[in-house]
């Protein structure tokens, strides 16, 4: 199978994204992987910190590593790790990427913890392949820029997003200093969606301004991807996002799924006969994004 990077690296030159959805329960994880499977695609797994703990760390690195046994195109990523400490333990597990997430640090606090990150990884890559394997590849992602913090349902817009917009300058000066692969801009993207409007629009001008500022071989993902319209992420992916993140979108319908058939049957006690309502929502949802995505 290819590496993260290699994936990354062909989806640049096709202009197409890589989708990044989080999981919280293996019912999740296969609606996602079945959704991709039945595309053909490649897809990128998320847990963040409170996902992680309750799915349990390995348990998501195996359910991972069982399906590429498999002969799928799956990956999995540690979402917004707020410590070194997490970011170290995902890479232990055997994740291909890591986010060291920043953003509530200064700039130079940043820069310090996420090229604490940046060498570890490096150190575990060159372990494994003194080790005999060649392949060995963890990609580190940083954050800059504020875009809000969870993936829920939104009253309104955080007011800290309008003025902490990435710059150009200041995303070469981080990539520069931390080496990191991937780049997390703040973009007019949020965490969460709106409850009565749609999402702001993205700033895919900015987008592209980064992307110039960067190194060619740095990658960038656009986090808060649910209530974005189909336009607008054609446009940033055309801009060059190489990978988006999907979370509020599929928690919605993961319980707008079990809630409907839990109305539909009340009396229902096993498991498998309303988690599948859920998962059958899932895979709807992460389908149509990954059908935007995949296709230029
Ligand atoms: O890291 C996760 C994502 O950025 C998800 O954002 O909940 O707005 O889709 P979202
Ligand atoms: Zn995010």
């Amino acid at each position: 199978m290819r590496t993260l990077k290699e994936a990354l690296e062909t989806a640049k030159v096709e202009l197409v994204s890589i989708g990044h959805f989080n999981i919280s329960d293996s019912t999740q994880f296969n609606a996602i992987v079945g959704a991709a499977k039945s595309l053909d695609v490649p897809v990128l797994i998320g847990v963040s910190e409170g996902e992680k703990n309750f799915i349990g760390i390995e348990n998501a690195a195996a359910l991972v590593r069982a399906e590429r046994e498999r002969g799928t195109e799956v990956y999995i990523n540690l979402d917004h790790g707020h410590s070194v400490e997490d970011c170290k333990e995902a890479i232990d597990a055997g994740f291909d990427s890591v986010m060291f997430d920043g953003s509530k640090l200064s700039f130079d606090e940043n820069v310090e913890k996420t090229r604490e990150v940046v060498e570890y990884a490096q150190e575990q890559v060159a372990l494994r392949q003194a080790q005999g394997d060649q392949n060995a590849c963890i990609l580190v992602e940083g954050e800059l820029g504020y875009i809000g913090s969870s993936s829920k349902m939104l009253d309104a817009v955080p007011s800290e997003v309008e003025n902490a917009m990435t710059t150009p300058e200041h995303a070469r000066e981080f990539v520069e200093k931390t080496g990191v692969d991937i780049l997390a801009p703040s973009v007019g993207n949020i965490h969460g969606m709106l409850k009565s409007s749609d999402n702001p629009e993205l700033d895919i001008a900015r987008i592209a301004d980064v992307r110039d500022a960067l190194p060619s071989e740095t990658f960038m993902v656009l986090h808060g991807g649910s209530g974005i319209s189909d336009s607008n992420f054609r446009a940033a992916i055309e801009a060059g996002i190489n990978i988006v993140h999907i979370n509020t979108e599929i928690r919605r319908a993961y319980r707008q799924g079990i809630e409907q058939a839990l109305s539909e049957k009340p009396e229902e006690i096993a498991p498998y006969r309303y988690l599948n309502s859920g998962r059958d929502a899932v895979s709807e949802v992460v389908k149509s994004r990954l059908q935007l995505f995949n296709y230029s």
